[in-house]
């Protein structure tokens, strides 16, 4: 049996197929390719020595869907697939809702009629809004989101969640993520965002390799330790993890789960900084900005249901996620077009 990955060639997509080949499953992947490349799937290769089934295809083309579904032996659905920038969120929300929303129902409508009822979803930490309880359990309510692109995994959460109570064959299992960063340790797949980065690590990397001047850090007025904004980074590949076991778990037909997959430690913009030059020895120039709209002081999780309901924790620390991530950015400087 096999599982289709959406989204399957992106950086936590890929991450995951790699773990997943590796753990003894067949996978199917389907991407549209509008924020990945179709290297990525050789790259998988090469690392894993086993070639993942792939469709270029969009989840909003049913009949795509239905041809794959038809095709393949598919027992279970791992969707990363969707838009993803918060800021071009705020520009283009009926993209974000299209794509994200009627992308996800016409996915879930193709499984149910192929009689595929466990899916795990990629949520965000980001759907705890500014998070009322810190560090976070799956306990904390859920928030006011700040941009189009974290209502959609909100809203989705909710659609997913409603799909399995009005229908118990369901599995579903929401997998809160908070700030994925690093890469395989091959130096071989890894963050490859469009155009000028969004997020702190790839924006750090590209500083590091000389394609962009400086790092901007965005406010050091917060009330956080050294004022600068606090996250749960957590390394790509213990994410990829975290899906293997999350599948593990579907054996036992657990219909509804939410897990955080964060590691429960906080690290601020500088203190990436600064264990970003201890582990690579490349100096960091930035510069204080002021704070980017939609941004809170600190977010980071409790991570102890995932533990112990799916034996899974997070192995990597910031070390090597700083590490990782250089040696993905160095030896591919502009990403797969290297
Ligand atoms: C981290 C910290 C910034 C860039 C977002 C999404 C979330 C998830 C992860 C998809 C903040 C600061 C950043 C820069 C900076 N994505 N920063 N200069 O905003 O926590 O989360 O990405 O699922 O849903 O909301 O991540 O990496 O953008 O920012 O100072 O150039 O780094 O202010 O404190 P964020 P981020």
């Amino acid at each position: 049996m096999a599982v289709l990955v959406t989204g399957g060639a992106g950086f936590i997509g890929s991450h995951t197929v790699v773990e997943l080949l590796e753990n003894g499953y067949d996978a199917v992947i389907l991407d549209n390719l509008s924020n990945a490349s179709e290297k990525v799937i050789g790259r998988i290769e090469e690392i894993t020595g086993k070639k993942p089934v792939f469709y270029k295809g969009d989840i909003l083309d049913r009949a795509c869907l239905d041809h794959i579904f038809e095709t393949e032996k598919i027992d279970s659905v791992i969707h990363f697939a969707g838009l993803k920038a918060v800021g071009e969120s705020v520009q283009k929300p009926w993209e974000y809702y299209e794509n994200n929303i009627a992308g996800t129902l016409t996915l879930v409508d193709a499984m149910r009629k192929h009689g595929v009822k466990n899916i795990i979803f990629s949520s965000s930490a980001t759907v705890y809004g500014d998070p009322a309880e810190i560090p976070i359990t799956e306990k904390c309510p859920k928030g006011q989101c700040t941009n189009p692109y974290g209502w959609t995994k909100s809203m989705l959460e909710q659609i997913l969640s409603d799909i399995q109570k009005a229908d118990n064959e369901w599995n579903v299992l929401l997998l809160r993520y908070f700030n994925p960063i690093g890469a395989h340790r091959s130096g071989r797949i890894g963050e490859n965002p469009n155009g000028i980065p969004n997020n702190l690590m790839p924006y750090i990397t590209q500083v590091a390799v000389g394609k962009l001047d400086h790092l901007n850090v965005f406010g050091d007025d917060y009330d956080t330790p050294d004022g600068t904004g606090v996250r749960d980074y957590i390394h790509v590949v213990d994410l990829a993890k975290g899906h293997v076991c999350a599948l593990k778990k579907m054996e036992e037909k657990p219909g509804l789960k939410i897990y955080n997959l964060g590691t429960g430690h906080g690290y601020s913009v500088l203190d990436v900084v600064k264990n970003f030059e201890a582990a690579t020895g490349v100096k960091i120039p930035y510069e204080i900005k002021p704070r980017r709209a939609g941004d809170i002081a600190t977010c980071y999780c409790n991570a102890d249901l995932a533990k112990k309901e799916m034996g899974w924790e997070a192995q990597y620390g910031i070390k090597e996620m700083c590490e990782d991530s250089w040696r993905w950015q160095k030896n591919n400087p502009n990403g797969y077009d290297s």
